[in-house]
């Protein structure tokens, strides 16, 4: 199936089946915001708490906060967001379509990489087992040609960014013949900055309303709080705090469903170490943080890093992790090495002395910090796009198939009455009422059980047991697997330690450690 049918049939599996919704729907919708179902509530939650375990359970030097949206404004100033959390814009004046400069470029530079990578596959499909995929990029004129005109225009696009310059944007977009893809033209607008973050008004106008923003990133919030949670949780460098929560960004170009959306959720974490051991902690983060998202078994060649070679004015080191999508490799978390900027500018912003006094040497300083950031609803979609599946069957049939992992997936098991009666749905409900404090489990009576077992395969469920006539007599029941399709008898006293491993988020952190 291309690739571009795989994503369009995710979008409508992820509303057909209760996982994500337009917001506002009734309404037609609302730009880049959505709502997440009574499926997809569950995995989010499911993929929320894997993090969260995995960083407060895991680390006993790492603990949790949850701080408010709203925080005071001048926060935004000094971590340099008021002045340049910006987007350079351009529009095309033919089609009256507004887009991000650099993202036009960084598609014309992904251009060049496919094209590279088409003639790299081409000759792997000719020369089969002989292909020596370094030496053919080394040496075919094509393949060279094409990572010229890459290499070059990446250079002029990290200079031009670096230096915020903006003709020199429009200019790499001009010469590069870039098109508006829907107007066709190259007719383009100069290009403008544009800041990102919501604001609003707390208190009333009559006594002086303050300009607040909503918080376009939650590590603000771990930052400001770092000596509360240091001395109150009496931590010691190295240490780190964890945190889950929304954030908002009034996103110009907000494509590609829940990749890049207005209100979205952070998972963050901040790791404070001694200055100088920085770049050593952000090599274990790395390694740390690629394990983890290797732990869901979607297959190692579906990750890898982007280390950036333009950096931001107050980092030392960053790379991004990013996950095969349908749409190309795309980011779904970033690792930061953002040496002590943050907490310097609170410090002069605020005027009080925020330094970490160490035990250990007599001394006061301010402890540099690696990041770990993660967007929820990104991994939520790396998640589906990597789960489902269409299988041809045996008798000819197709089914969709959401392969999910068993300690992600919304519902566990699900129980099934062979016939809504005979007794056979009272048995059903006592296991039902046995296995719910355990995990998530489903009840359904309705339709034949094939039409059930579909069902269950569309929205992931790992299990179903289906109770017939003969589970009154013997007590055992028909458990069949989601992924196999295998179908066996076992006793109904059995199906928790059967289950219940595997289901659980302790299940994935047991690969971690
Ligand atoms: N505190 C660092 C920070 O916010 P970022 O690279 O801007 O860094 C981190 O964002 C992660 O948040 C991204 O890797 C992505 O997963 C997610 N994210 C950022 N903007 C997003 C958006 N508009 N919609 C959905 N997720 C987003």
């Amino acid at each position: 199936m291309a690739q571009d049918d795989v994503f369009k049939k995710v979008v409508a599996h992820c509303k057909e089946y209760g996982f994500v919704f337009p917001s506002s729907d009734i309404y037609d919708g609302l730009g880049a915001v959505y709502d997440y179902g009574q499926m997809g509530v569950e995995l989010k939650n499911n993929i929320k708490n894997y993090w969260w375990q995995s960083m407060v359970l895991l680390h006993d030097n790492i603990v949790g906060i949850d701080s408010a949206i709203f925080m005071h404004p001048t926060i935004w100033k000094a971590s340099g967001h008021v002045d340049a959390f910006n987007d350079p814009l351009i529009d095309n004046r033919d089609s009256k379509k507004r887009y991000r400069a650099d993202v036009l470029i960084e598609e014309q530079i992904a251009k060049y990489e496919d094209k590279i990578e088409k003639e790299v596959t081409k000759a792997a499909k000719r020369f089969g087992d002989s292909f020596n995929r370094e030496l053919f990029c080394e040496t075919n004129p094509k393949v060279l040609a094409e990572k010229q005109k890459r290499d070059a225009l990446n250079e002029r696009y990290a200079t031009a960014m670096n230096a915020m310059d903006l003709n020199e944007l429009r200019q790499i977009i001009v010469d590069e013949e870039i098109v508006c893809p829907i107007s066709g033209t190259r007719n383009w607008t100069e290009v403008r900055q544009f800041n990102l973050m919501f604001s609003t008004e707390m208190g009333s106008t009559s006594d002086g309303a303050m300009k607040v923003y909503l918080r376009p990133e939650t590590a603000q919030g771990i930052f400001v709080n770092y000596l509360n949670v240091q001395k109150t949780g009496r931590m010691r460098v190295p240490f780190g705090i964890a945190q889950i929560g929304k954030a908002f960004r009034n996103e110009i170009v907000a494509r590609q469903f829940i990749f890049r959306m207005r209100e979205f959720e952070q998972m963050e974490m901040q790791f404070f170490v001694r200055p100088g051991s920085e770049l050593e902690w952000f090599n274990k983060w790395k390694e740390t943080r690629l394990a983890w998202h290797k732990a869901l078994g979607f297959g190692d060649e579906s990750y890898r890093f982007h280390d950036h070679e333009k950096l931001a004015h107050y980092a030392n080191a960053a790379t991004d992790i990013e996950f095969r999508m349908p749409f190309g490799f795309k980011e779904v978390e970033g690792i930061h090495s953002r040496t002590d900027f943050d907490l310097s500018q609170h410090e002069k912003f605020s005027g009080k002395n925020i330094k970490y006094f160490d035990p250990d040497t007599n001394e006061s300083y301010t402890p540099y910090v690696i990041e770990t950031s993660i967007g929820v609803d990104r991994m939520f979609l790396s998640v589906m796009c990597a789960s489902y599946c269409e299988e041809k069957l045996e008798n000819g049939e197709t089914r969709v198939v959401l392969r999910l992992p068993a300690a992600l997936a919304p519902v566990k098991l699900a129980v099934l009455p062979l016939v809504k009666k005979d007794g056979l749905p009272e048995k059903a409900r006592e296991i039902m009422n046995e296995l719910k404090f355990n995990f998530n489990c489903y009840y359904e009576e309705k339709d034949s059980i094939g039409k059930r077992y579909r069902r269950m395969d569309a929205i992931g469920t790992p299990y179903c047991v289906t109770v017939d006539h003969q589970s009154l007599e013997d007590g055992m029941v028909t458990l069949r697997e989601r992924d196999t399709m295998e179908q066996r008898r076992v006793a109904i006293s059995e199906l928790c330690s059967i289950i219940q491993d595997k289901v659980t988020i302790t299940s994935l952190l047991k690969k971690l450690s």
